[in-house]
């Protein structure tokens, strides 16, 4: 085996913390960096080997961080710069790693760049850092181009000049608060190396690189299909102009020089969401980013042939490049996976998809890679659907006028302890930014801590014994495909059986490990999950 086989990116568990609703140090209502720092034991505790966390940054938030004024700064939200030093190093002395997200698609359009550019001419190197564009049609008032924005309507919106006429349209592939850089700017491109140093100096183990696949757009700005424009949908395109460009692997092969260039092992991890594996693959080549997320197994049905053939599909496209694969059941974006899973003809059954979700760990973790796991996954939230509108923060609620009501429902700040909302999150007088459930006082940290049947004690021990294995290279199927069970084995060290189907199912014997507390010796229920460690 190679050093770079041993990696510990290729097998690392890495949870994701958002820092808003992660824990809340100076009782504003708001997480922030001291809550994580007093918290980092019990992330320690959990048995993962990093943390991600989304961004820190300086933000209006109009987009939940999502849009920067400054990378190389903290939000005052959140803390100081010195917090996030003391964060770092607070985690590695815990042997935890630390990864930060890297935004730089775009910016915040109240970052200084974007106000420089508002106030000059156009044409000017100010406006060569976007995409500034003259309107098309008469008095130039319909878009550049038909593209459309991930969070609904055109991605451009017109300024307006300094003496109050209609002016030249800017890109924005997500919110109007958020310019698209242009990355055929040397000065974007120069720029972005110096953040990357700028945290590589500071001790962070990697990035993961937001919006990947947006990066790069064909020289001209095409239009694209008209057929294609009507509803985002980038895991169906291919070709298109807006999506997984040939040109974004020429900046991931730029970063992956600077990262190189450092000592250490840092690692960096693509939010690309593709048309299919064999695209994925494309951008963990080896001169490119290390790993990528695997969204194709994030949206997979609870299916036995589905999941057998997402997995081997994974596997099959990333050989070639020998990047590890990873796997992970949700993020700060995704529907919690105890209401996904408990999804069925349109009614969500919390009970059924806890169920499920328990069993989904157990297999997620059995897989040959990486694995992430979203903070509160471990506590089997789920997905908060009753926020009142007013309350709602997304920017994909408003620019769909209601029809989506966004992701805010994952971001619900977390339940530390006792019987009533805030749960401990908070200590101070503001209720927390987001309102928590009556319902959740037996899934707060401290209920689950004690009760070994808790979801927080599964995941607990199955991160525990997925050390004993998580290096054994591949998987093999065990036995032929089963339209019911997923059955695999990891060499000698782990044989995982997972039973999809609507009856139980005869095991080899006791398990090691169960997803469900109390199952019955000898045969594996529906929609539960066995694991046995040699
Ligand atoms: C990524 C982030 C998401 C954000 C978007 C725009 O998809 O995960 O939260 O809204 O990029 O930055």
């Amino acid at each position: 085996m190679s050093t770079q086989d041993l990696a510990w990116w290729r097998h690392a568990a890495i949870y994701e913390i958002y820092p808003r609703s992660f824990a809340d140090g100076n009782g504003d209502g708001e997480g922030d960096l001291r809550g994580v720092i007093d918290r980092l034991p019990y992330v320690a505790g959990l048995g993962v080997d990093a943390l991600w966390i989304a961004p820190w940054y300086p933000s209006p938030m109009a987009d939940g961080g999502y849009d920067v004024t400054d990378h190389r700064d903290i939000d005052p939200r959140f803390g100081t710069l010195a917090d996030a030093e003391e964060l770092l190093d607070r985690a590695h002395a815990l042997g935890l790693r630390v990864l930060v997200d890297l935004v730089v698609n775009h910016t915040s359009e109240q970052h200084p760049w974007f106000r420089q550019a508002l106030a000059a001419a156009p044409g000017s190197p100010a406006r060569a850092r976007y995409f500034f564009r003259d309107g098309r049609g008469p008095e130039g008032g319909e878009p550049p181009t038909n593209w459309i924005s991930a969070f609904g309507g055109s991605a451009w919106t017109r300024t307006t000049d300094p003496d109050g006429s209609p002016g030249q349209w800017y890109l924005h592939t997500f919110a109007p608060e958020q310019p698209d850089l242009d990355w055929s700017s040397p000065r974007v491109a120069e720029d972005v190396d110096g953040v990357l140093r700028f945290w590589l100096d500071r001790g962070v183990d990697g990035f993961r690189v937001d919006a990947a696949s947006a990066m790069a757009k064909p020289a001209g700005l095409p239009d694209a299909d008209p057929a294609l424009q009507v509803a985002w949908t980038p895991r169906e395109w291919a070709d298109h102009p807006q999506w997984d460009t040939d040109g974004v692997h020429d900046i991931f092969r730029r970063w992956r020089r600077v990262i190189d260039d450092h000592p250490g092992e840092q690692v960096t991890v693509a939010e690309a969401v593709v048309k299919d594996p064999e695209r994925l693959a494309r951008y963990v080549r080896p001169d490119e980013l290390h790993t990528a997320f695997n969204f194709t197994f994030m949206h997979a049905s609870w299916d036995a042939t589905v999941l057998r053939s997402v997995v081997d599909d994974t596997l099959a496209s990333l050989a070639p490049s020998g990047a590890p694969a990873t796997w992970a059941l949700s993020s700060h974006d995704e529907v919690r996976p105890v209401t996904r899973l408990g999804r069925t003809g349109g009614i969500t059954d919390p009970v059924l998809g806890r169920r499920r979700a328990r069993a989904a760990a157990l297999l997620t973790f059995a897989l040959p890679g990486g694995v992430y796991v979203y903070q509160g996954d471990e506590l089997g939230l789920a997905e908060v659907e009753d926020l009142p509108e007013h309350a709602l923060q997304d920017p994909v609620y408003r620019r769909t006028a209601g029809r989506a009501r966004g992701r805010d429902g994952c971001r619900v700040p977390l339940p530390w302890s006792g019987h009533h909302p805030p749960y401990g999150f908070t200590d101070g007088p503001g209720a927390p930014w987001l309102p928590q459930p009556a319902t959740w006082s037996d899934l707060t940290v401290e209920a689950e801590d004690g009760d070994p049947g808790s979801v927080l004690n599964l995941y607990r021990e199955a991160l525990r014994l997925r050390r004993g294995f998580r290096d054994e290279p591949g998987l093999v199927w065990a036995g032929d495909p089963s339209d019911r069970v997923l059955d695999f084995r990891r060499g000698d060290r782990l044989r995982c059986v997972v039973n999809l189907g609507p009856t139980p199912v005869d095991l080899p014997g006791p398990p090691t490990l169960w997803s469900e507390p109390g199952s019955p010796d000898g045969r594996l229920p529906t929609d539960t999950a066995a694991w046995y460690v040699g």
